[in-house]
């Protein structure tokens, strides 16, 4: 059958390609109907180079774990306009800025991989989990200072899992600030209040963040090739691969997807676990009464969140999925916040609870490409409310909160939030 029976309709395909949809309900709703009437349709806005539309659970994980034939390499792994696809192939004669894990395929991807996999998994985490803790009271304290109300985004949210990816990367706290920018930049190419200042055009803006992060990291790599330490950052830019050095390009792009990925995602999950408990004080009543529902919690506001919406894959070859022909390069968005959402997966799936079991979301991906610091996000999240559980007795909204603008990666923006200290 030809694609155009499977076509997305002009209403559906308008929410998925608008960034403000993806802060509201709007993008929940179109995801649903997705999933009942055109699980697998094709979306071919005006402005973008067509792409196929996953929804549903079971079709994400068989689209997955066929990393040969659905690749990260041959195009973008992040929905872009056909102007920004155009001019990034243009400037760089390839399809992104850098060539992160994300953006690999075996025969790379898996030696790339394996140079930090050691570094996250649980059992090596467990060395740094005292670090953890320490700056978790920290912030803590930060909140019992703020006289019982404050913004949980700016004021805890943010810096949180920044510091921890700092702290692991070995990076003075006084480059945090610029970090938070470029990482905001970076994700919020469409968001009035994040995208970079002076730049208007949105694939121009990216390519100076790229830049700036360059310079950064050139000297970071520089540091730790003359004086390697224990750290991550030593690990990466030491780096070898086949017995030779990896390349510059390579060490930044390693360096550019744990600054990004490890903060801008838990920070928002951890924010939006906190606006589901506000919404929900029974639940957070069941919490502080329990702390061992803590680690559920936490996978509950990873899939309420679900903070990266889609990546893409490219069709290696002509191949069928379906009962659709899918032909060789078309592009395909995987959308891991429908399929957390999917009933055929979750009862209730709209419903958030603390004690969801079994949770099997996708948030962190899945296959070749699952999350490396997913171990890392559950371990940050789970001590972080540990630790202000302990203080607060009462949490309620104080006034509307706000979500980022992006179809890519987004969370809470502001999370005003009231509380009442033990
Ligand atoms: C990959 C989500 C936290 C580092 C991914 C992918 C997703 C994801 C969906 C899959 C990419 C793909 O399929 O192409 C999340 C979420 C997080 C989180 C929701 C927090 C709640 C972290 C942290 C780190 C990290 C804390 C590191 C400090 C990475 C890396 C990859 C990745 C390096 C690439 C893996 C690969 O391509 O082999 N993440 N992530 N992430 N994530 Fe995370």
């Amino acid at each position: 059958m030809s694609a155009a029976n499977f076509q997305i309709p002009d209403d559906i395909v308008a929410v998925l390609t608008d960034p403000a949809a993806y802060g509201t309900q709007r993008i929940f709703d179109a995801y649903r109907w997705l999933r009942v009437n055109q699980p697998l349709g094709k979306a071919s806005p005006r402005g973008f180079n067509p792409f196929w539309v996953v929804t549903r659970h079971a079709d994400i994980q068989t689209v997955s774990q066929q990393s040969q034939l659905f690749r990260s390499s041959d195009r973008p792994v992040a929905l872009l306009s056909s102007k920004a696809e155009a001019r990034i192939e243009a400037a760089t004669g390839g399809h992104g800025l850098l060539r992160t894990l994300v953006q690999m395929d075996a025969p790379d991807h898996p030696k790339f991989r394996a140079l930090t996999q050691k570094w996250f998994t649980p059992g090596n985490l467990r060395s740094i989990e005292g670090k953890i803790r320490d700056l978790a009271r920290s912030y803590a304290d930060r909140l019992a200072m703020s006289r019982g109300r404050c913004d949980f985004v700016s004021e805890i949210a943010l810096g949180f899992p920044l510091r921890v990816v700092m702290t692991i990367l070995g990076i003075d706290p006084v480059h945090e600030p610029r970090m938070l920018r470029l990482t905001q930049e970076f994700f919020g190419t469409k968001d009035p209040d994040n995208a970079r200042k002076g730049q208007n055009d949105g694939a121009a803006a990216l390519s100076d963040v790229v830049s700036e992060f360059g310079e950064f990291f050139s000297s970071v790599v520089a540091d730790r090739r003359a004086n390697p330490s224990d750290d991550l950052a030593s690990v990466i830019a030491n780096a070898q691969i086949d017995g030779a050095p990896i390349s510059d390009l390579d060490a930044l792009s390693y360096f550019v997807t744990i600054a990004t990925a490890g903060h801008d995602t838990t920070s928002s999950s951890s924010a939006g676990g906190m606006w589901a408990l506000c919404e929900h004080p029974e639940q957070f009543e069941r919490l502080k009464a329990n702390p061992a529902l803590i680690p559920g919690f936490v996978d509950e506001a990873i899939r309420w969140t679900t903070p990266v919406k889609h990546f893409m894959r490219t069709a290696a070859e002509d191949t069928e999925l379906d009962g659709r022909s899918i032909g060789r390069g078309d592009w395909l968005m995987l959308c891991y916040a429908s399929a957390n959402r999917d009933e055929a997966v979750f009862q209730d799936p709209d419903a958030f609870r603390i004690d969801r079991s079994p949770n099997r979301h996708l948030a962190f991906g899945y296959g070749a490409h699952l999350c490396l610091g997913q171990y890392l996000a559950k371990l940050e999240m789970r001590i972080l409310f540990e630790e202000l559980l302990q203080r607060i007795s009462s949490v309620a909204l104080d006034g509307a909160g706000a979500m980022t603008v992006s179809w890519f990666v987004n969370g809470p923006k502001r999370l005003p939030i009231r509380f009442q200290l033990h």
